[in-house]
């Protein structure tokens, strides 16, 4: 990807489901300049009760709602890639997006959609990760931000931060400590592509400088 600039920022589109708290921590990265040269150009939500979708408003960026209970899979992609281009969107930002991509709308966008996902991938894909790492007793728990490919929670990881996980924990403290390290984790994981400076070697990310 070409290093973004000031004169040409990169374009988020922000894909949630649901509070959006991810969404929000990089809307304040992008406001307090920590993401510099990056603008969100619209977020989607595919439900229409969705909190992110509403805490967008209020910032007062574009949203739109393409509601995705009972349509097909591909038709419903189709749509959303559509509005993404419409909006001309650099990268695809899924934050907390409960919905699985068609292959075809993975396709048409390759190396340039990143999800977090709430544990250190491979262990644990799937929904509930910190429940499921912590009933299968880690010690040492996290998030992967890595960019999408046709397999649930599986392209190629771009960062991960690891916490311990404490004796005096439960799963909900656990994923609460983890939600703090992927606010760090998304930012950071978006200014790394923003900067272009990286190169791809089968499933590793290596940063060029
Ligand atoms: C996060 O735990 C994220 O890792 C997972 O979905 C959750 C979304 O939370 N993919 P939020 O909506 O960003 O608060």
């Amino acid at each position: 990807m070409q290093p973004s600039t000031p004169n040409k920022p990169l374009r988020l589109g922000i894909l949630l489901s649901g509070r959006g708290s991810n969404f929000l921590a990089i809307a304040e990265s992008i406001r307090t300049k920590k993401l510099p040269n990056v603008e969100i150009a619209i977020v989607i939500s595919n439900v229409p009760e969705a909190g992110g979708l509403t805490s967008a408003q209020d910032l007062g960026l574009p949203t739109a709602l393409f509601v995705s209970k009972g349509r097909k899979r591909a038709e419903h992609d189709a749509d959303v890639l559509a509005c993404l281009r419409d909006h001309n969107v650099d990268l695809v930002i899924l934050a907390g997006y409960l919905r699985l991509l068609s292959p075809e709308f993975v396709a048409a966008l390759p190396n340039r959609i990143l999800n977090i996902h709430p544990s250190l991938l491979p262990a644990f894909p799937g929904l509930d990760a910190q429940h499921q790492a912590f009933d299968y007793g880690v010690k040492i728990a996290g998030c992967t931000v890595h960019f999408v490919d046709e397999h649930l929670d599986h392209g190629i990881i771009i960062l991960q931060r690891a916490i311990p996980v404490l004796d005096k924990d439960t799963a909900e403290s656990l994923s609460a400590r983890i939600l703090i390290e992927e606010h760090l984790a998304y930012s950071e994981a978006i200014a790394r592509v923003a900067s272009g400076q990286y190169e791809i070697q089968s499933r590793r990310y290596i940063k060029k400088i």
